[in-house]
C-alpha cells in the first residue's frame, strides 16, 4: 500500500481486485469461471456479427431486450432493466440503496463480488454464514436484520456451495421482511435448476414490491463473453437502478446477441439439461468417492476441503482441471465437457485417497 504514488481510499487499497478464474494452460479444462463449454448458436453469432456498429452509440435503454424479456414474463417494459452482465446491475443496486453507515446482508460464502460492491458504495457488510450443509440460513438472515440494513441479497443456487433457497421458505422469509427493505434474490443460475420445490422468484414478484430479481444470459444462455444481465422489480426501483448505471455499458452486439438467445429456447433447453445431468453424476460419483459435496442446482460442485483447498486444488491442476481454489474453504468445479468427467474424478480421487480426512463420515464425526 505503501507505493501508491497518490492518496485513495484506504478501504479500496486494502480490498483484493475480483480475481478472474485462471486460465488454463493447454490441454486443461477450465472449469473454474461457471461458463457453459458449448460453441455460440449459429443465431448468436450471426446476430453478433451483422450489428457490429463502431462509430455509434448502442441504445443506452437496450429496449429491445427490455421489450423482449417483459413479454417473456408478462410484465410491462418499465419492470425490466438490463445491464453489462448481472454484476453491473448488482453494483447499481447496492449504490442506489446503500451508503455510509448502512448494512447490506448477505449469506457467507457466497458470490465474491458482494463484498467489493458494498465496499465501494461505503457501506458496510454484514454477513450471515451459510450452514454447514452450504445451504442459505434464511431464519439467521432475519434474525440479522437491523434498522441500518438497505439490501439483502439471496444468492439462490448459491455460488459457489450450489444448494437452491425453496420456495416455501423464501415466501415465508418475504413476510417478515420488513415491506420496505429491498431484497434481492440474485438467480444467476435459475435455468440450472432441477428441483420443483426451489425458489423461482419471479412466481412472488408481484406479491412483493420490495423485491427484485437478477438474472443473466452468462450462463445458461452463453452469453458469458458478451455482458448481458438484466433485474426485474418495481418500476420506481428499476428507475432508481438505472440513475447509478454507466451509461453505453451495454453493447450492440450485446444486444443482439441477448435478443438472438432469446429466439432459441428450445437448443438452450437441450444444452441446459445435458449439464445438469452431468452435473447430477458428477455429484453422486464425488458422493461415492466420499467428498461431502453438497446438494447442487446449479452448474457447478463444491468440494469443502478446509486447509487442504490449495493442496487439492494443485493435485486437479496437475490433473487438467483448473477449478476455482477459495483458499481456507473449498473449490468450485463447474461442470462443462463430457471429456472433462474422468479426468476430473481422477484427480478427486487421489484428492481423497491423499487427505481421506476430507470424506463426510470423517468430517462429520469431527
Ligand atoms: C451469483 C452470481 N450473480 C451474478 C453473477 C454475474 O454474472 P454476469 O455479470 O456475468 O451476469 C455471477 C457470475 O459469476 C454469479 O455467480
Amino acid at each position: 500500500m505503501t507505493d501508491v504514488p497518490v492518496k485513495l481510499r484506504p478501504e479500496i487499497l486494502a480490498q483484493r481486485a475480483y480475481t478472474q478464474g485462471k486460465p488454463a494452460p493447454a490441454n486443461s479444462f477450465k472449469l473454474s469461471s461457471n461458463e457453459v463449454h458449448f460453441e455460440p448458436l449459429e443465431s448468436v453469432q450471426k446476430a453478433v456479427t451483422e450489428s457490429v456498429i463502431t462509430n455509434r452509440y448502442p441504445d443506452a435503454s437496450a429496449k429491445v431486450v427490455r421489450e423482449a424479456l417483459a413479454e417473456h414474463y408478462g410484465l410491462a417494459v418499465d419492470n425490466v432493466i438490463v445491464g453489462a452482465g448481472s454484476v453491473s446491475l448488482l453494483y447499481q443496486a447496492v449504490q442506489a440503496a446503500a451508503s455510509v453507515g448502512d448494512e447490506v446482508l448477505y449469506p457467507w460464502r457466497s458470490f465474491e463480488a458482494y463484498p467489493g460492491m458494498v465496499t465501494l458504495a461505503g457501506a458496510t457488510s454484514v454477513t450471515v454464514p451459510l450452514r454447514k450443509d452450504g445451504t442459505t440460513n434464511l431464519e439467521a438472515m432475519l434474525d440479522a436484520i437491523t434498522e441500518r440494513t438497505r439490501l439483502v441479497i439471496v444468492c439462490t443456487p448459491n455460488n459457489p456451495t450450489g444448494p437452491a433457497v425453496g420456495q416455501r421458505e423464501f415466501e415465508q422469509f418475504m413476510e417478515k421482511v420488513p415491506s420496505d427493505l429491498l431484497v434481492i434474490a440474485d438467480e444467476a443460475y435459475i435455468e440450472f435448476v432441477t428441483d420443483p420445490s426451489a425458489l423461482n422468484a419471479t412466481r412472488i414478484l408481484a406479491d412483493h414490491p420490495n423485491l427484485v430479481i437478477a438474472r443473466t444470459f452468462s450462463k445458461a444462455y452463453g452469453l458469458a463473453g458478451m455482458r448481458v444481465g438484466y433485474m426485474l422489480g418495481h418500476p420506481e426501483i428499476m428507475r432508481a437502478f438505472n440513475t447509478t448505471a454507466i451509461p453505453f455499458l451495454i453493447s450492440g452486439q450485446a444486444q443482439a446477441a441477448a435478443l438472438a438467445v432469446m429466439g432459441e429456447p428450445e437448443a438452450i433447453r437441450q444444452r441446459v439439461n445435458e449439464i445438469t445431468a452431468r452435473r447430477d453424476e458428477v455429484r453422486r460419483a464425488l458422493l461415492d468417492q466420499g467428498w461431502p459435496v453438497p446438494e447442487t442446482q446449479a452448474n457447478f460442485v463444491w468440494l469443502p476441503c478446509g486447509e487442504q483447498t490449495e493442496a487439492v486444488a494443485e493435485i486437479l491442476r496437475e490433473g487438467g482441471i483448473i477449478a476455482r481454489a477459495f483458499p481456507g474453504d473449498g473449490i468450485r468445479i463447474s461442470i462443462a465437457e463430457e471429456e472433462a468427467v474422468t479426468p476430473l474424478l481422477a484427480a478427486c480421487w487421489r484428492a481423497i485417497e491423499r487427505y481421506p480426512y476430507l470424506r463426510a463420515e470423517e468430517q462429520n464425526a469431527g
